[in-house]
């Protein structure tokens, strides 16, 4: 053992004092250097998505996807790219139990020849929201609530719910938040979503609207209620223990990798705007062409160093792959780079192991906190003629990123389309595919978490709000909850698939 000037370390049990009963001296540096690190271990959990779990894996494509995109990674069947895939919950803290009640994280980074790719979904295909604006009132409501930071369970507590029913465009999403799919039995059994709609643009500059889907190969399993809550007490650990455990002993964690794509020309051939995050494209209306499978197949050497310290950023792109004008995802570009500069400690993250690149880099940044680079020569400026002998004319490398030319034109105004303001249809056809079981699973779910609202306000508001959905599942929430039967709904919302109350027992609350 040696300091960390490289000193061997004679003594690493005692400190050195004046006398065998006088103080400690300051003048062992070993000891201060000792303490002084430790002491400066921790670094801010995420803002979101604190408790996560990561491994490293390759992805294999199995059809050229050259006629949609140009990316490098997805030109030749066969080529296998090397990947880092972290999972997390969205609302607990670093040390939460992961079998809770809540959205996971789904984030691969591709480290391709020309560059990092990073697809950083959820394990639900919509959002709460529609504008990245609302995101940091989302998050403080779904967190601990400030005065006594209670509790850590993402969705049974007032200021969540206050939030659902006053944001009613988290309708669709609630929906899957209180299904099955929001306790999933394993990382290994759950499905990935890029949630947005993204562009693939091919080598001749043509554009398709793409959205991107992760599907298990050992399908899609959820957790019963019941289980999820004994095993939260059990075993805190139970995913990474899952997904760590069946690396260790080789057998491999599989996901193939679907798109859904839409021709430019058909943007607006659908009864909803595709550029809106609470909404799904219908697979029998744009079917999800496989194209490859992602194998996770190595588990991480340190927890610190690679899942903590990795940085996933959904405006990471390559050459052929761009942005929609989807508003929550304009903003998502500006808040993961903004958040990793406090969270990693500066501007030179980029350095660290897990977030480098396979290919090159090379600009003329420098300095800064943490910089490992050691910068050489004179120049750190563009364009120059004393570095580079023949002084550029373009600002582009050859085969460099070129911003897709969409045609833009509008006036400035804080609004969408007005098929963002339909909040329902999407919840309902949501609701009309799920079975029986699971409706009354959806039912529990909701009578469980809206129960733990004290509120009696907001409670009848989120019966009112779902009798928009269906009415069957508001009037069994509202007897479970004590809440007043939804009156205010209109004939035509009551369907057919609406289970009777009488075939739906109803949850008893503690
Ligand atoms: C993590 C912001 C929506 C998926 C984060 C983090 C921030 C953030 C600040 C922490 C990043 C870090 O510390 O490294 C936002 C904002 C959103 C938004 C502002 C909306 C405007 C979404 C959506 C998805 C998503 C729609 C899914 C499609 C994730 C994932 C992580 C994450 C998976 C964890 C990445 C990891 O494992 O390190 N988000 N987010 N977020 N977000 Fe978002």
């Amino acid at each position: 053992m040696t300091t960390n000037q490289g000193l061997k370390v004679a003594e690493d049990e005692h400190s050195l004092k004046a006398g065998s009963r006088g103080p400690t001296l300051m003048e062992d540096f070993h000891f201060r250097e000792k303490m002084t690190h430790f002491d400066h271990e921790r670094i801010p959990e995420r803002v979101v998505h604190a408790r996560g779990f990561a491994a490293h894996g390759e992805f294999e494509l199995y059809e050229s996807m050259k006629d949609y995109t140009k990316a490098a990674f997805l030109q030749q069947p066969g080529l296998k790219t090397p990947v880092f895939t972290r999972f997390s919950t969205v609302a607990g803290s670093r040390g939460s139990a992961e079998t809770v009640r809540d959205v996971r994280g789904f984030a691969v980074k591709f480290y391709t020849e020309e560059g990092n790719y990073d697809l950083v979904g959820n394990n639900m295909p919509v959002f709460f929201i529609q504008d990245a604006i609302k995101f940091p009132d989302l998050v403080h409501a779904v967190k601990p609530e400030p005065h006594n930071e209670m509790p850590q369970a993402a969705s049974a507590h007032d200021t969540f719910w206050d939030f659902v029913a006053n944001n009613q465009e988290s309708a669709h999403m609630i929906m899957w938040h209180m299904s099955d799919r929001a306790i999933p039995r394993s990382f290994r059994m759950m499905e990935g979503f890029g949630v947005h709609t993204f562009r693939f643009v091919n080598a001749e500059g043509k554009a398709h609207f793409v959205k991107f889907h992760w599907k298990p190969k050992l399908g899609v399993h959820s957790l019963v209620w019941d289980e999820a809550q004994k095993i939260s007490g059990k075993d805190p650990d139970f995913h990474r223990r899952d997904l760590w455990e069946s690396i260790e002993k080789g057998d491999f964690v599989e996901f193939e990798l679907g798109v859904q794509l839409i021709d430019e020309n058909d943007e607006f051939m659908f009864d909803f705007d595709i550029l809106d995050p609470t909404k799904i494209w219908p697979e029998e209306q744009v079917p999800v062409k496989i194209i490859g499978k992602m194998t996770l197949n190595r588990n991480v050497d340190n927890v610190f160093a690679e899942t903590e310290q990795v940085a996933f950023h959904p405006g990471h792109v390559v050459p052929g792959i761009d942005f929609s004008n989807d508003p929550l995802l304009q903003g998502r570009l500006f808040s993961y780079t903004d958040t990793q500069l406090i969270r990693l400690g500066g501007p030179n993250f980029h350095e660290l192991p897990i977030n480098r690149p396979v290919c090159p880099f090379h600009n003329n940044q420098r300095d800064g906190y943490g910089r490992q680079t050691i910068n050489v020569g004179q120049v750190s400026y563009h364009k120059n003629s004393l570095a580079d002998n023949t002084p550029s004319t373009s600002s582009e490398e050859e085969g460099g990123y070129v911003h897709y030319e969409e045609k833009v034109e509008g006036r400035k105004i804080q609004a969408r389309s007005d098929s963002f303001k339909d909040h329902f249809s999407q919840a309902k056809l949501f609701w009309n595919s799920m079975s029986k079981t699971e409706k009354k699973h959806i039912v529990d779910a909701f009578s469980f978490e809206v129960g733990k609202v004290k509120s009696k306000n907001i409670r009848q508001q989120v019966v009112d709000m779902f009798a928009n959905v269906d009415v069957g599942l508001a009037t069994a929430v509202a007897e479970a909850v004590g809440a007043e039967f939804p009156t205010d709904v209109e004939e035509s919302q009551v369907t057919e698939t609406s289970p009777a109350l009488s075939q739906m027992e109803t949850v008893k609350l503690p």
